[in-house]
């Protein structure tokens, strides 16, 4: 079994995405910069989102210029269509990821077109990232329920799973955008996942919603997934899916997984002053 596993940190873009109150650039880079000081090699910085969906991170050119690079470390963004690309590419990322949905209700208010639409629009985008030799990430929102349409089929995910795969994507990310799959729902939609694509070519992506991510975690891990995205101090939330709470926090994947004798490189003594400091963005 390997036991090396990769904690994905989320937290200064899905985390922060979500929060009304305008935190500053300055502070975002710090986060960032702390965060790979405690060992993290896999960040998402920001989107490159239309500012008008998502003005909080509106600012992720500048995040980006101002972040201290190491090398080694992955600084990946979003991009939601050509011109996102554009701008992420402009911004020197190492990664990008794409995002749709096994969802119809989500792709529609989170991206505002259809899961077919969204695959059309991702085609020249990957064109684009191959040009630029920039990795492309996938993930698909709402594996198992959908804040809009409820319970989502697992064949839904397998559907997904393999056009982004198709489209060229190293990996896709499995996101239970809402916080509320269960074991039971999770292994159905790994299962479905692993229908079409190897265990390392998947990622867990769980909002805490119910308090269930870590129990979804150790369904993935034995399933043999071995990449987990997580926000430090439990930030997160996604602004078009109401009722959704943070993403598993950081600091419990980081422990859960040591716990279970496995690697990830994290300094964890390092990760609850960096969530308090998460944490007081939020409320500052
Ligand atoms: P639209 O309104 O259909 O797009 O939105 P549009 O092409 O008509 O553009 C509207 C305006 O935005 C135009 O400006 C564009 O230029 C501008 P105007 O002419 O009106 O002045 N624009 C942009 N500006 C900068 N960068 C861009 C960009 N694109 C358009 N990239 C669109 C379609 C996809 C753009 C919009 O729906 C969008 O940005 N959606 C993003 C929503 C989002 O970020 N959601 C959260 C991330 S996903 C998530 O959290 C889930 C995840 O964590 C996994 C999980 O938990 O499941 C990943
Ligand atoms: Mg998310």
């Amino acid at each position: 079994m390997n036991d090396v596993v990769t904690v994905y940190e989320v937290g200064p873009r899905d985390g922060l995405q979500n929060e009304s109150a305008l935190i500053a650039t300055q502070e975002k880079i710090d986060l960032v910069n702390r965060l790979v000081d405690a060992g993290l090699t896999r960040v998402e910085v920001s989107s490159f989102v239309s500012p008008k969906w998502v003005p909080q991170l509106a600012d992720a050119a500048d995040v980006f210029a101002g972040i201290q690079r190491k090398p080694g470390v992955v600084y990946a963004a979003l991009a939601p269509n050509v011109k996102g690309l554009e701008r992420a590419i402009g911004s020197d990322v190492n990664e990008v990821a794409i995002f749709g949905a096994a969802s119809e209700e989500f792709s529609q208010k989170n991206i505002n077109c259809s899961i077919a639409e969204s695959i059309e629009r991702f085609k020249p985008m990957m064109e684009m990232a191959k040009d630029a030799d920039v990795p492309m990430r996938g993930y698909i929102s709402c594996i198992t329920d959908c804040p809009y349409s409820g319970p989502v089929k697992p064949s839904q995910v397998a559907i997904l799973t393999e056009a982004l795969l198709d489209l060229g994507c190293y990996s896709v990310s499995l996101g239970d955008t809402l916080g509320k799959a269960t074991p039971k729902s999770t292994k159905s939609a790994v299962e479905a996942a692993l229908s079409v694509a190897q265990a390392s070519q998947l990622a867990g992506h769980f909002h805490d919603t119910s308090g269930q991510a870590i129990a979804n975690i150790a369904v993935c891990l034995d399933a043999g997934i071995r990449v987990f995205d997580a926000a430090v101090g439990g930030l997160g939330g996604c602004p078009y899916a109401p009722g959704a709470k943070g993403n598993v926090a950081t600091e419990t994947v980081v422990a859960f997984l040591e716990s279970q004798g496995l690697h990830t490189g994290v300094d964890a003594s390092l990760l609850d002053d960096i969530a308090q400091y998460a944490q007081s963005l939020r409320a500052s």
